[in-house]
């Protein structure tokens, strides 16, 4: 993975009719609207985060100031204004979350990774970063992995994940233990999650 920022950002072929179609979803005028797609999009053909070369290229494509760019890219935490691992656990601090043991959750990450909130692993495998309400407060305590959920977060269930992940394997989203069939992972419902 390259931590360098490139010096001009250009999208790739590919994402190039992507943005193209994304951009054909929204009337003449209205551009803007697709800023947060298409920045989502330069995002993901760059390594999970995004440069100010491109934000500035996503303002051009879409005929908007670039303010408008780096206003949107600056207020949404989805959005990695600096390089992250190649896994980005976001964890839930958000009062349902903090109320169901969230601390607890981030201090096994923390000890597991050896490494503080807003920090990347030495290996460039990990990096941690607390956010608000990712959205499924009624399991929680919650993390977020790259595009997957994960709920009803035990200590010792975020430490296996982290460690399927750090041996190569992909634990399913909305891997749990103990949770009792009330996570949205569909494998509880005969009490087997
Ligand atoms: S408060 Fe954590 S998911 Fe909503």
């Amino acid at each position: 993975m390259s931590f360098c920022a490139p010096k001009d950002f250009f999208f790739s072929p590919e994402n190039l009719e992507v943005a193209k179609k994304i951009m054909a979803k929204y009337p003449a005028g209205k551009q803007a609207s697709a800023l947060v797609p298409l920045l989502d999009l330069a995002q993901r053909q760059n390594g999970n985060w995004l440069p100010r070369s491109a934000i500035a290229y996503v303002a051009e494509l879409l005929e908007v100031p670039a303010i408008r760019a780096f206003e949107v890219a600056t207020f949404y935490t989805m959005f990695n204004l600096e390089p992250v691992g190649k896994y980005l656990i976001q964890l839930c601090r958000t009062t349902p979350c903090w109320l169901a043991g969230g601390e607890a959750i981030a201090q096994a990450c923390q000890v597991r990774l050896g490494i503080k909130v807003g920090e990347t692993t030495p290996d460039k495998m990990f990096t941690l970063k607390e956010v608000e309400c990712l959205g499924a407060c009624v399991n929680a305590p919650v993390m977020q992995i790259n595009d997957d959920t994960y709920e009803n977060l035990t200590p010792d269930g975020v430490v296996k994940i982290i460690d399927a992940l750090a041996r190569g394997d992909k634990p399913p989203a909305a891997f749990v233990t103990g949770c009792g069939g009330t996570c949205s992972c569909g494998k509880g419902k005969g009490g087997k999650c």
